[in-house]
């Protein structure tokens, strides 16, 4: 073997001889994304090992801990410099010399279309490739809706882009979307296949697209198109794709970047980016609490009701041991019982390997003990929402709990410091508020009380990490921050049903807006009784001068609590939610609108869409102006994550911005008046960025 000769081409991408093979090693930390430096400096490469005599082809590497790991979403706004991702493609297709890439890591979006540019892949197990570009609001741009098709077939490759699903290495394999798996050194193992090729060029865009039997093709056009009503991408995508089976490839790829480059500048593609990179800020720890977290395995729930399980699912999941503790033997035998089906039915729809669950299980300890509670280094609560039994609860745990160890209350609306206080030691205190069901939803609240100390906020944060949550830090005030938004956004759409609005038509218009479910189904399916025992709690001290509707009361005095009893602001004939409200809840309704002396009339989709998210946008700069949001963004991602709101559209914060501040001031004065009653306005200037 001949000494390696190193040769800088440019600064992010770097080549090296081994004997007749040119490794090309992309090198743009941290994830070696696909900027204007990397598409140079790979296009000189090519060039290189094109013209350099002795050189029989080539292989295409990451540097560090990934191959191209997605493209520079900052460059996704403005113009493109050339060269082009589809030029580098191009260019490697037109090269004589066969290039074989090297997987390791992720190679995702454009990452892994210069990939299936090249004459083979040869990936490390534990490897994952991936076209997410739609999760952005765009389309694969350099050939992702050709070349894909043309090894999967159609349909699999519209289930799999529309989708942004992530493959793994050994699924990869079977798809045929990488040519080999290793175990290791696959830098060797890309050199041997490019020298096996013995020259031979193999690309993807000279094979067929596998026929694919039309029925199938159907079924995942449409589910795509039904997972992704209201997404211009997704529909870009399914048509992109299908144009694989009926036009050259050239024709087909340049109708690809053309739609491409149009979709990248849509409203849709702007917002999700905007969600991604606020996504990303909110997982910061600012400077006030930049410090080590504490170091966590052992993990203490406590309650096993619907959240506590859900949460001990999730820290079994990402490996930590879990000591589950219940006030009695039958409600633990209940909780222990539902982390057992969730394990069983995962296991049975081929999920889990029987081997993980079992895994998982074997880090349970389910007991009645608190004497448990020494071992662990977190302890989380979930027991009722009531003050006195947190409380109560707190002071048991204060009592056990070893020096050091991290106490977090479950709850949704308390006072964090008022359960902190309790014990002797609050700053070692926060509040951890996980979202239903908590082994699904991402968003997790950390709430910061006055005295909880900087890396007890950091261990939140470090938790979230581990669990793959996404973690927003918030203040500590009624209901956070995204139950306080919601209850803004929930009361707005009462004030419409007095005002003239069925449940049925607020739902209605808030779905087609994209929320994934309208305030009235979600009031039932939660149970109208939580909100009527807060708003009993909070009769004496409220404001009398606030607008307040009766309706949900009356719903309760009825027995209509929602779905679990079968009526609520809808009927539920044979479980299913009938298509309109019942003659009871319009009459109940309509005496609302005459006890306060409104004439009802009608409110169409618009009026209801700007009511609802002026709410919430209003709502939005009180608690950012009040500090319980540390940054704006973290507000949207805080409703996108949890609350349903569509992610296409940015989120409220987001949304204002779109409007425009005079606008916004201009819709909101008039909300003011639709309003009536006591209305605080927030300085709607602190959510402009
Ligand atoms: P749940 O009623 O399903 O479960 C509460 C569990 O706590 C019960 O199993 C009960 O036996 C146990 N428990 C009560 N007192 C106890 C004590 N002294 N010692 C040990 N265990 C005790 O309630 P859920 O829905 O799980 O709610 C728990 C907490 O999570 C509440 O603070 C709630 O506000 C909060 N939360 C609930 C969400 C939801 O959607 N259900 C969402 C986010 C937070």
């Amino acid at each position: 073997m001949k000494p390696k000769v190193h040769t800088a081409v440019h600064t992010a991408v770097r080549t090296e001889r081994d004997g007749d093979v040119l490794v090309i090693i992309i090198d743009n930390p941290p994830i070696n994304a696909g900027s204007l430096e990397v598409r140079r400096g790979l296009l000189q490469a090519i060039d290189m090992l094109q013209t350099t005599p002795g050189l029989q082809a080539g292989v295409l590497i990451g540097s560090g801990n990934t191959f191209m790991a997605g493209s520079d979403l900052r460059e996704f706004g403005k113009p493109l410099g050339p060269p082009e991702l589809p030029t580098v493609i191009a260019a490697i297709e037109a090269c004589s010399r066969p290039v074989v890439a090297a997987l390791h890591g992720a190679a995702l979006g454009g990452g892994f279309e210069l990939a299936l540019g090249c004459d083979a892949r040869v990936a490390m197990l534990g490897t994952v490739v991936g076209l997410p570009e739609v999760g952005l609001g765009i389309i694969p741009g350099a050939g992702g809706t050709q070349r894909v098709p043309r090894r999967v077939g159609v349909a699999r490759a519209i289930q799999m882009i529309c989708s942004g699903e992530r493959i793994p290495s050994g699924k990869a394999l079977e798809l045929r979307l990488i040519d080999a798996a290793v175990d290791t050194d696959v830098r060797g193992a890309a050199i041997a296949h490019a020298r096996s090729l013995a020259g031979r060029k193999c690309r993807i865009r000279d094979e067929e697209v596998p026929e694919d039997n039309p029925a199938a093709i159907e079924s995942a056009v449409q589910s795509a198109l039904r997972a992704g009503k209201h997404r211009p991408a997704v529909v870009a995508a399914v048509e992109a794709i299908r144009a694989s089976l009926q036009l050259p490839i050239d024709d087909a790829l340049a109708d690809e970047r053309v739609v491409f480059q149009q979709l990248r500048q849509s409203a849709e593609a702007f917002a999700l980016r905007h969600q991604f990179f606020a996504e990303r800020e909110a997982m910061k720890l600012t400077q006030a609490v930049m410090t080590a977290p504490r170091p966590v395995q052992s993990v203490a729930i406590i309650g096993a009701g619907t959240m506590g399980s859900g949460i001990a699912i999730s820290a079994l999941d990402a490996g930590l041991d879990v000591i589950l503790l219940e006030q009695d033997e039958a409600a633990l035998r209940r909780g222990r019982e539902r982390i057992g089906e969730h394990y069983g039915s995962r296991v049975a729809s081929g999920k889990l390997k029987v081997s993980a669950a079992q895994d998982n299980e074997s880090r349970l300890t389910p007991s009645t003990d608190w004497a448990h509670l020494r071992r662990a280094d977190l302890v989380i609560e979930a027991v009722f929402e009531d003050m006195a039994v947190k409380q109560s609860v707190f002071a048991k745990i204060d009592a056990h709990a070893r020096p050091g160890a991290v106490m977090a209350t479950n709850t949704s609306y308390l006072d964090v410091d008022a359960i902190a206080r309790i014990t002797s030691r609050p700053q070692d205190v926060l509040g951890l508020h996980f979202f239903s069901p908590a082994h699904v939803m991402k968003l997790l609240e950390v709430v910061r009380g006055a005295e909880t100390a900087a890396d007890v906020v950091a261990t939140g944060m470090e938790l979230a990490k581990r669990l793959h949550k996404q973690p927003v830090v918030t203040g500590n005030a009624f209901g956070f921050i995204g139950n306080r938004i919601y209850n803004a956004y929930r009361k707005q759409c009462e004030f419409m049903l007095e005002d003239g609005a069925w449940p049925e038509q607020v739902d209605a218009a808030l779905q087609a807006f994209g929320m994934a479910m309208g305030p009235f189904a979600v009031a039932d399916l939660s149970g109208l009784d939580i909100a009527w025992r807060m708003r009993q709690a909070q009769a004496a001290t409220r404001n009398p001068n606030e607008r307040y509707v009766a309706i949900l009361d009356h719903l309760c005095e009825q027995g209509r609590l929602g779905r679990k009893t079968g009526t609520g602001y809808y009927t539920y004939p044979d479980g299913k939610r009938s298509a309109a409200t019942d003659e009871t809840v319009r009459g109940i309704i309509e005496q609302a609108s005459v006890d306060r002396g409104i004439e009802r009339r009608l409110l169409n989709n618009a009026e209801i869409q700007r009511r609802a998210l002026l709410a919430m946008v209003n709502e939005a700069a009180r608690l950012l102006a009040e500090g319980v949001a540390g940054r704006a963004t973290d507000i949207d991602v805080v409703m996108v994550q949890g609350y349903g709101f569509p992610r296409w559209e940015g989120g409220p914060v987001f949304w204002a911005r779109q409007q425009g501040l005079a606008a916004l001031q201009a819709a909101m004065d008039e909300l003011a008046h639709a309003n009536g009653g006591d209305f605080v306005r927030g300085d709607l200037a602190v959510l402009m960025a």
